[in-house]
């Protein structure tokens, strides 16, 4: 299965779940880190949008929650992304409290409907910050990707 692990993280604990979530996947895939400093935040968004998902059997998005929503420079990558419709989509966000999951998830759902791509998955990860984020969350987390991979390859 050809898999693409896209993300943003500024302070580290996405960047976690998304190298939890290539271990549970076996390692062989593509791993994208959006720029989210200033610098990149500026730019014209095009060298990293030209990315092409159509090789990819199933695409992992993940990002931090802010607001309770879905980072919005991870909103808007995949708002942009090409050849997403009719692709296999599955989430990993990663959010400070847990009672932000089900707004988060709600609206991950919504966006990637409205891509045309197909859920397969989501995964929330609790962090407060950093000081909760466990191993054993982050083996949940391989186990996350390993199922829908199991699942997508019966
Ligand atoms: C401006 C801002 C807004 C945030 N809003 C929320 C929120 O609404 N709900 C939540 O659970 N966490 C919120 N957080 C916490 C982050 O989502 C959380 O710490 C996350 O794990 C950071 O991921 P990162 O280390 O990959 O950047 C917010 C953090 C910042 C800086």
């Amino acid at each position: 299965m050809n898999a693409i692990i896209i993300y943003c993280s500024k302070t580290g604990n996405t960047e976690k779940v998304a190298k939890a979530i290539e271990r549970g996947l076996g390692g062989k895939v593509d791993r994208v880190k959006l720029d989210l400093s200033p610098e990149g935040l500026l730019k014209d968004f095009s060298p990293i949008f030209t990315l092409d998902v159509s090789p990819y059997d199933v695409i992992f998005f993940g990002g931090w929650v802010m607001v309770m929503r879905v980072h919005p420079f991870l909103y808007t990558y995949i708002k942009r992304c090409r050849n997403l419709e009719g692709k296999k989509v599955a989430g990993f966000l990663s959010g400070g409290a847990g009672l932000s999951r089900e707004h988060a998830h709600d609206d991950f759902k919504a966006l990637i409907k409205e891509q045309g791509a197909e859920l397969v998955g989501f995964s929330y990860t609790p962090t407060l910050l950093g000081l909760t984020l466990t191993q054993k969350k982050l083996r949940a987390a391989e186990d996350f990707a390993r199922n829908i991979t199991r699942r997508l390859n019966p």
